[in-house]
């Protein structure tokens, strides 16, 4: 039996990304809108071993839905993956009365959360905050709208330079080991090749049809490639296309972090408001450890267990627009 929610946690952990401020806004104003005392756990799950806590008022949270990181600075934090780092976390919970947690994260902040909830007895609840868009069972992620966004602009603006050189231009997006950001960046930005991890790329074909561009002197070309592709990214790409084609002018672009900064999308400020205050009334209501997702536009609620076992897929559909599109 859960006991009633009234003092709650929040926390954000793994890689930040933009619009977590708008959850953490959303669970701290309904929270105090419901009468609960809500407290902010400064850098993830380290801040909780640490005890790193403060309380947060509605004033707390006063102009940031629109900037990206988070307020609440995050880390991933080893000691959680310990016993004892847990075990101390738990006690700095139950020292304040702290009795409801909401962690804003990706499935590496989600599996700490299992584990935290299977061990001890506090109720949490997960919201999806991350660029990757890697979570089984959401058709949003926090973040991954401004992500790829952000992607979209910077490779048009490589474009325009690859256009006036006549090069080869291989772009490296994030994603960790989803395509997501490749896909999504790539098919909006008309890439004539998109390499995601869950598609295996044909490289002797990509290869036959550059090296025709080259002999009609139409080298032209831009690749979009996850970091997390089959070939090891970017860089691995560049090494083989170079052996074959040594006359080839060939750049890469690596984004890096700069996908993960930015003031979030309308969108993420949406869908993290709407996930927030979910996740406060799902604790109150007496959900536990699930983590609040969207999918065709309603709330659902997956056990946190499910979303870390299964791995988030890219659906046919997806795969034969990319094939045909671009391959
Ligand atoms: O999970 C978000 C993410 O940005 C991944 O896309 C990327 O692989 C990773 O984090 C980078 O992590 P860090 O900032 O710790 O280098």
């Amino acid at each position: 039996m859960v006991n009633k929610v009234t003092k709650i946690g929040v926390l954000t952990s793994g890689g930040d990304a933009p619009g977590m401020n708008a959850a953490i806004r959303a669970v701290v104003r309904t929270g105090i809108y419901h009468g609960l005392e809500v407290y902010g756990i400064l850098r993830g799950y380290q801040g909780m071993i640490d005890d790193d806590i403060i309380k947060m008022e509605t004033r707390s949270v006063a102009n940031i839905i629109q900037r990206g990181g988070t307020i609440l600075k995050t880390a991933r934090c080893k000691d959680f993956f310990e016993y004892e780092g847990r075990q101390r976390a738990y006690d700095n919970l139950r020292a304040r009365d702290i009795n409801g947690l909401i962690v804003i994260g990706g499935d590496g902040s989600f599996r700490g959360a299992v584990k935290f909830s299977q061990e001890f007895d506090i109720p949490c609840i997960g919201l999806a905050g991350t660029i990757d868009k890697d979570i089984y069972g959401t058709d949003f992620t926090i973040g991954f709208d401004t992500a790829v966004n952000t992607a979209v602009e910077a490779i048009d603006k490589v474009r325009d330079t690859m256009d006036a050189h006549d090069r080869i231009f291989i772009i490296e997006v994030m994603g960790r080991d989803a395509g997501y950001i490749a896909l999504h960046s790539g098919i909006a930005t008309g890439a004539e090749n998109i390499l995601i991890p869950e598609r295996k790329t044909d490289i002797n074909d990509m290869i036959a049809s550059l090296q025709e561009k080259e002999r009609r002197k139409k080298l032209v070309n831009l690749i979009v490639v996850a970091e997390g592709d089959e070939f090891g990214g970017a860089n691995e790409v560049h090494k083989i296309l170079k052996e074959k084609m040594p006359h080839a002018e060939i750049r890469v672009c690596i984004l890096g972090h700069i996908q993960r900064g930015g003031s979030p999308s309308c969108l993420d400020r949406l869908i993290a408001s709407r996930m927030g205050f979910h996740a406060v009334e799902s604790l109150i209501e007496g959900r536990h450890n699930v983590f609040v997702g969207i999918m065709n536009n309603k709330m659902h609620y997956i056990p946190l267990e499910n979303a870390v076992k299964n791995k988030v897929k890219i659906s046919e559909e997806w795969l034969r627009i990319v094939k045909i599109l671009a391959s």
